[in-house]
């Protein structure tokens, strides 16, 4: 069996969704249940034997060598995470607990329950650390797209805790021999996405008629993947990958923050027309992020020339899924909805007064 972490999250939840259908292999998912775990996104695995979830924290290190020593997994698939960049500016703190010495907790307890495998096992064993594009910085607009090669230059408290939580794996890799490979992707979206991340937050936002925040001019690019193709990154790299290296993961995909969200608004136009008129009238310029990273850009041929891995959706066809998802899905919405998250934003965009 495989160990989850983070699978109720947005892509932790996607990734246990996929394996489940395509896999006979169980999943044990641990994952804490903070603001971003959401049980409901594994509702369809009720009842299923091969998906195990266990509430807990990747730093509770006794919890960990139980679950190792009962489960034996041979292979960790470590997606849990504090992952929102404007709660790490408002609150730095859980991130260096979680993402620093839970990583480096759940390094330890996993290179004991490695270290004692049989010579067979231990050479099959992964330990897969899900990363994002954020370490490597900002770029200016004509520089070329982040290889694996470009130095971590993390500028937010959230890539400054991702960034170390790599070194950690890679130190892992180097001194004590763990198998670990690490992928760096590019921004996700798609279902099951908590909205407080800029695509669901701009559905949810226009089908309640509420303004849509656009930080500073709206011209900061991001690279966007489909969440599906970064699970099918993931499980080709956690399959075929070499061991120690590590694989950037994009969709060639590179658009401006404005641009985004206007085609979301443009597919609400067509798909749910509201009588107040085109959703872009809710388009809201404020404040700008502080220390914003102004473009990310990944080059992502290393896995597709060693594993072969491509995306499969282009943006146009995955904005649509994702916007179909979000309308078909209106309890999913409105169950997170009524939870903390309100509390949230209330408190995120009380202080951002309209630019
Ligand atoms: P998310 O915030 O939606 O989910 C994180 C999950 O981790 C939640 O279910 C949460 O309950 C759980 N968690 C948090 N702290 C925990 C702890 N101490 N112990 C156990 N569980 C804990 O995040 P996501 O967007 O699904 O991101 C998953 C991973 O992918 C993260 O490591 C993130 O850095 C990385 N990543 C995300 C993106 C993106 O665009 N979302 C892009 C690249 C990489
Ligand atoms: P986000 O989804 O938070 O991902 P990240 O900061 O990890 O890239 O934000 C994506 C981009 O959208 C980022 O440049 C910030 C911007 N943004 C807004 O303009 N308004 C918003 O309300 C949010 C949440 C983000």
């Amino acid at each position: 069996m495989i160990l989850v972490t983070g699978g109720a999250g947005f892509i932790g939840a996607n990734f246990v969704l996929d394996w489940v259908a395509a896999s006979a292999e169980p999943v044990l998912n641990l994952d804490a249940l903070t603001y971003a775990g959401n049980l409901e996104s594994l509702g369809s695995l009720a009842g299923n034997p091969r998906h195990r979830f266990v509430q807990g924290d990747i730093a509770d290190r006794p919890l960990l060598d139980r679950l190792m020593a009962e489960h034996r997994p041979r292979a960790v698939v470590h997606f849990a995470a504090e992952s929102h960049v404007d709660r790490s500016i408002h609150g730095p703190g859980a991130f260096i607990k979680t993402n620093v010495e839970g990583t480096f907790t759940l390094l330890e307890a996993t290179r004991a329950h490695w270290a004692q495998l049989p010579a067979t096992e231990k050479a099959a064993f992964r330990f897969h650390h899900v990363s994002t594009d954020e370490v490597y910085g900002s770029l200016g607009p004509g520089d070329p797209a982040f290889t694996e090669a470009h130095p971590f230059e993390p500028n937010s408290p959230y890539s400054a805790s991702k960034a170390a939580s790599d070194h950690l794996v890679r130190a892992w890799h180097h001194t004590y021999g763990l198998p670990v490979v690490t992928t760096n992707c590019s921004n996700n979206y798609g279902p099951y996405h908590f909205p407080e991340k800029l695509i669901p937050l701009m559905i949810v936002n226009a089908l309640a008629g509420k303004p849509l925040p656009v930080y500073g001019d709206g011209q900061q690019v991001r690279d966007w993947l489909y969440v599906k193709d970064h699970c099918s990154a993931i499980r080709e790299v956690l399959a075929r990958g070499r061991v120690g290296e590590t694989y950037n993961v994009g969709g060639w995909n590179e658009k401006p923050n404005i641009e985004i969200v206007q085609t979301v608004c443009a597919l609400l136009d067509e798909m749910r027309p509201s009588a107040a008129g085109p959703h872009a009238r809710l388009i809201t310029f404020v404040a700008d992020r502080p220390g914003h990273d102004r473009r990310y850009a990944i080059d992502a041929r290393k896995i597709e020339r060693e594993l072969g891995w491509k995306p499969a959706e282009t943006f146009e066809t995955g904005i649509r899924k994702t916007v179909r998802w979000y309308l078909d899905n209106a309890d999913w919405v409105a169950h997170v909805q009524s939870g903390a998250y309100r509390d949230w934003v209330a408190t995120q965009y009380s202080e951002r007064a309209s630019a």
